[in-house]
């Protein structure tokens, strides 16, 4: 098994996070420090990550999280801002987190400990569809849900079609649901600045069909077989 993918099998990281840490020399194969494209005898090599031995996960573990904003959706900050691994109970530690939304955004994270889902939920070629609830400083008009729905420039890159459902509006701004199949840095807030206005409030309310229903700001829980599965299968 190549070894990014053996790394992401252990519940280590994600296979990117993996690559990371393959290129900044911490995995090594019998020993040896290995390289991206190095293979493991599962069973019979021995992979250690800073030194401590890694083993295939057989059975992973998959949650969902009402993320508030305030948090960060990293393992560790540099800048010791507090991260949604605070908000896991003691015996959930190993799990991480499948994308990032946004220190100021709130709302659906799934976290996880296998490595091939989060690879597969957040590499751009899969066009996983992402739904966001999204409150606006100004109002949005007609005009600028056809631009946003049929691509605005993010970065120097056009955006690629996404659905955008206007809900309310009036003077003092809008309420929408936008869907988006690319996961580009703050990219939902940089599509409005590009139609000149500004995000007030944002959360993530669907991945795929996948929803909160019910889970309350900060709250956790264990994603149903029938999730799991819907999640694989996508
Ligand atoms: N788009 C953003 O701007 N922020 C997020 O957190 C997610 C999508």
């Amino acid at each position: 098994m190549r070894i990014n993918k053996f790394l992401a099998s252990s519940g280590v990281a994600s296979r990117r996070a993996a690559d990371q840490m393959i290129i900044d020399g911490v995995v090594k194969i019998n020993g040896r420090i290995c390289s991206p494209g190095d293979d493991v005898n599962v069973g019979s090599d021995t992979v250690t990550v800073n030194g401590k031995p890694v083993n295939v996960v057989k059975k992973f573990d998959y949650y969902m999280m009402n993320k508030p904003k305030g948090y960060v959706c990293t393992v560790k900050d540099d800048k010791g801002r507090k991260t949604v691994m605070d908000l896991l109970p003691n015996n959930a530690k190993r799990l991480f987190p499948v994308g990032r939304l946004d220190y100021d955004t709130e709302g659906l994270l799934l976290l996880t400990n296998d490595g091939d889902l989060t690879y597969k939920l957040t590499h751009p070629k899969n066009e996983v569809p992402k739904t966001y609830l999204v409150k606006t400083e100004k109002p949005v008009s007609d005009e600028d849900v056809i631009k946003l729905r049929s691509g605005v420039y993010v970065d120097g890159v056009k955006t690629k079609k996404c659905n955008v459902h206007l809900i309310e509006t009036n003077k003092s701004g809008s309420k929408l649901h936008i869907t988006i199949t690319e996961g580009r840095n703050r990219q939902v807030r940089k599509m409005f600045e590009a139609v000149n206005n500004c995000v007030d409030f944002l959360k993530r309310i669907k991945i795929g069909d996948l929803t909160l229903s019910g889970l309350n700001r900060g709250e956790i829980r264990q994603l149903s077989a029938r999730e799991i599965d819907y999640l694989l299968n996508l």
